[in-house]
């Protein structure tokens, strides 16, 4: 048995699968495991505690997680050998979806719990120090999750300059492929207060910018101080007054829930930045039907032009599945139809992934995987095309940039533009967390490349 002392040091390695929520859920886990004398371990190779932070949405994303934990059954031999002990813990929508099933199939985990049981940790961990092993914490108890985190002790050290801050999770939608609402349970919107306190820490420990995040982000109606529903334009508009805080994002948004006065931040809200997210998923009004998205194409595309009109530079992305089931030649063929008249920055594609559990998984039209896959290269191309003829615009165009960490070669930073392209320039790492004033020459696929310009101050 591993007596713990609660006080000795103890390194924790978080690994995060999947979507930004849960590159956010880690960060706060590490801030509760922090006032038990945690710090973050490098590699796990020197983790006392290793926690696997999971994503149910595909098939291959939740098969991941049995390959690593294999790996990390030898990784604890050898570290046994040595004479350490190494905890193994399992978070997010795989633990919440799958709970017990998963100690039946890797019984290597010493404990388990969902995104809504984070602030149970330091329990989870006492126990684990007494010697029990195979625990499950898989309530959702989303109200207590945000209260708890919501702890003053429970402050970060340091914060990048561009940092998320969740102010919604789960979702009512259900649409008919989708986990989500089983794993992150009913939609909740954190209060107004909360997200703003939030907000002035995250910016007082170094943020310039900060994205919203929510499974439905723009679904969000938090009580305001007034004791009143906000909208999330009113907490933007809010947001949008803390000094030091430059830039504002919010992510994942639904088509139905973008609301006039959302789009109307676009043009009246100076922090908010020209970038939106907005998954239709596919171009058949016969599939978005049957998907339950609750809207035809037609309505996206009206929606879009709403939204351009309010920002005429704003970068759209989205998402879009392929093969969903009975999705014919000719159903996709719309999906490429909208796509080439929408013209996206960036676009994430998926092949279609039977999950369980959900709606569509019990179809008997499912698609053939080779013709998932041919459908999936060809909008891929097409997606490719569009963001290189996006960036291509940029050639020679001068803008602001979020310098946010060091970049891929010496002497280099990676930033962000106002349009979320990652930007590399020449700069001192001292200069991290700066906005800068930025000339484009070069374009690359994935990037632009930019040099400072140092004739204009900057505005923030
Ligand atoms: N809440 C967001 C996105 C949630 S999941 C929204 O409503 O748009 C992120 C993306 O994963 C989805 O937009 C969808 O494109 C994809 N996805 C979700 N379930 C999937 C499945 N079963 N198979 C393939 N892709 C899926
Ligand atoms: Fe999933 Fe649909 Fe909810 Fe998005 S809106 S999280 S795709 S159920
Ligand atoms: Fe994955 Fe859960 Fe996010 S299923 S995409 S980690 S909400």
């Amino acid at each position: 048995m591993n007596e713990h002392d609660p006080k000795a040091p103890r390194k924790v390695f978080i690994k995060a699968y999947g979507c930004q929520m849960n590159v956010y859920d880690g960060q706060r886990m590490h801030d509760v495991l922090r006032p038990l004398g945690f710090t973050a371990a490098r590699t796990p190779e020197e983790a006392d505690l290793i926690i696997l932070n999971t994503c149910h949405i595909r098939e291959k994303a939740a098969e991941k997680v049995y390959s690593e934990l294999g790996r990390l059954r030898l990784l604890r031999e050898r570290r046994a050998a040595a004479g350490r002990d190494t905890a193994i813990a399992v978070a997010g929508c795989v633990a919440q979806a799958e709970g017990e099933m998963m100690l039946r199939r890797a019984p290597g985990i010493d404990f388990i719990f969902g995104p809504q049981s984070i602030h149970e940790l330091p329990h989870l961990i006492a126990r684990h120090d007494a010697g029990e092993r195979h625990m499950v914490a898989a309530d959702f108890a989303v109200t207590d999750k945000f209260t708890a985190l919501d702890d003053e002790r429970a402050r970060p050290p340091a914060v990048p300059p561009a940092a998320f801050l969740s102010v919604q999770e789960g979702c009512d939608k259900f649409c008919t492929f989708c986990v989500v609402p089983y794993t992150r349970g009913a939609e909740y919107s954190r209060p107004a207060a909360h997200i703003l306190r939030e907000a002035r820490r995250l910016v007082e420990k170094g943020a310039r910018e900060i994205t919203l995040l929510g499974q439905n982000v723009n679904a969000w109606r938090g009580e305001g101080p007034d004791g009143r529903r906000w909208t999330l334009a009113r907490l933007l508009d809010e947001l949008a007054g803390i000094d030091r805080l430059a830039r504002l994002r919010f992510t994942t948004s639904h088509p139905n829930d973008m609301s006039d006065d959302l789009i109307a931040a676009f043009a009246g809200n100076p922090k908010l930045m020209p970038y939106l997210h907005l998954p239709v998923q596919a171009g058949s009004d016969r599939v978005l039907k049957a998907m339950n998205r609750r809207h035809t194409a037609a309505d996206y595309l009206r929606l879009i032009g709403k939204i351009r009109a309010a920002r005429p530079d704003i970068a759209i992305s989205g998402d879009f599945i392929v093969g969903f089931p009975g999705e014919t030649e000719e159903d996709f063929a719309a999906t490429l139809r909208l796509v080439a008249e929408v013209e996206y920055a960036q676009g994430y594609s998926f092949r279609y992934s039977a999950r369980p559990g959900t709606p569509a998984a019990e179809a008997d039209d499912q698609v053939p995987e080779e013709e998932k896959a041919e459908r999936l290269s060809r909008l891929q191309d097409l997606l490719a095309a569009q963001q290189k003829a996006f960036n291509e615009r940029f050639m020679g165009a001068t803008f602001d940039v979020l310098l946010e960490k060091p970049g891929r070669h010496e002497g280099q930073l990676a930033g962000r533009s106002p349009w979320l392209q990652a930007v590399h320039l020449a700069a001192g790492t001292h200069r991290i967390g700066e906005i800068v004033r930025v000339k484009v020459d070069g374009v690359g696929k994935n990037a632009l490349s930019a040099h400072i310009e140092h004739r204009e101050r900057a505005m923030p």
